[in-house]
């Protein structure tokens, strides 16, 4: 007797190839958002000139260099210094007066790309006067971003868009204050460089970063499905100190004060929440649990 199931060739296609990269290359993207990836690999098979998944498979396991132009393609890097600047004008209000005492003071930036969120991060630090006892983690699964973030080097025509950006986020000096320029490219100061600490991570895969006083994982939950979103939050909430922040990006569809007592919701449109108390939480739960 025949099985079949529902899912279309493709689709069973891109399964086997997802099963085969974690297989030879232990990297898991088996729980990305399909829409993503199979755009991604739409694009690189034609662009390879491939009859199909199956052959991208085929070339994926027996050549590296191409895997890794894959990988490359599925994260996708679009970034910004002071991306969404109104999310930083509550950073600015909402979170660090209550991180003031705080030695050392932990902060995590998970996806950080090519760097432009975690300088954000520092100037903003800076301008709190607590940057000198902060330490900032910032963490990608994508090796060629994460050099391009510790270079901390970017095109100077960007300049006045990060400068807007800044300015709407409630900046008190002048943005160029935090680089040095030439012709083509700025490079940030390295004021801002000797706090940060650049690091490969997979939050898919890897452990826990412990005792965070704020975490920042912004516009990376958005490419995971539902359950790898789950798994992920439980991982970033044991990364969290109580009393510690976690900001997800404002267009990530997860609500976390909804279903997870650990976390009290700091603001709703910015999605920054506190983590709050054991104690606090069992009653949050028995208030869940009846809701
Ligand atoms: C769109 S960028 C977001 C950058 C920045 N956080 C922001 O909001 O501007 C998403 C980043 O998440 C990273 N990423 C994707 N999967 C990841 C994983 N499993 N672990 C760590 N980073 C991941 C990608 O490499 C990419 O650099």
């Amino acid at each position: 007797m025949t099985m079949q199931t529902n899912l279309d060739n493709e689709s069973l296609e891109i399964r086997l190839l997802l099963e085969a990269i974690y297989l030879k290359y232990g990297y898991d993207f088996r729980g990305y958002a399909q829409s993503t990836l199979r755009n991604s690999l739409q694009r690189q098979k034609a662009a390879a000139g491939l009859p199909s998944i199956s052959a991208m498979q085929h070339l994926m396991l027996n050549d590296l260099v191409f895997f890794e132009s894959m990988l490359m393609d599925f994260t996708v890097n679009v970034t910004t210094m002071f991306r969404d600047p109104s999310f930083f004008t509550s950073v600015r209000s909402d979170i660090l007066p209550g991180l003031r005492e705080r030695t050392p003071l932990k902060v995590w930036s998970a996806g950080c790309s090519t760097g432009e969120e975690v300088y954000s991060l520092a100037i903003m630090l800076h301008e709190a006067g607590i940057y000198d006892r902060a330490r900032i983690y910032a963490t990608d699964i994508d090796q060629v971003a994460l050099h391009k973030a510790s270079l901390g080097v970017y095109p100077i025509d960007r300049m006045q868009e990060y400068s807007h950006n800044y300015r709407g986020a409630g900046g008190e000096h002048s943005f160029v204050d935090y680089f040095c320029a030439d012709d083509h490219l700025v490079m940030m100061s390295e004021m801002l460089k000797r706090n940060i600490v650049f690091s490969d991570h997979n939050l898919v895969s890897d452990a826990v970063f412990g005792e965070m006083d704020l975490i920042v994982c912004r516009n990376v939950l958005i490419y995971f499905d539902q359950e790898l979103q789950t798994r992920v939050l439980q991982l970033l909430r044991s990364s969290l100190r109580p009393g510690g922040f976690l900001c997800l990006g404002s267009s990530e569809s997860v609500k976390l004060r909804d279903f997870d007592p650990y976390f009290e919701e700091v603001s709703g449109v910015e999605r920054i929440y506190k983590r709050v108390e054991c104690k606090r939480a069992e009653l949050r739960l028995v208030d869940c649990q009846r809701a």
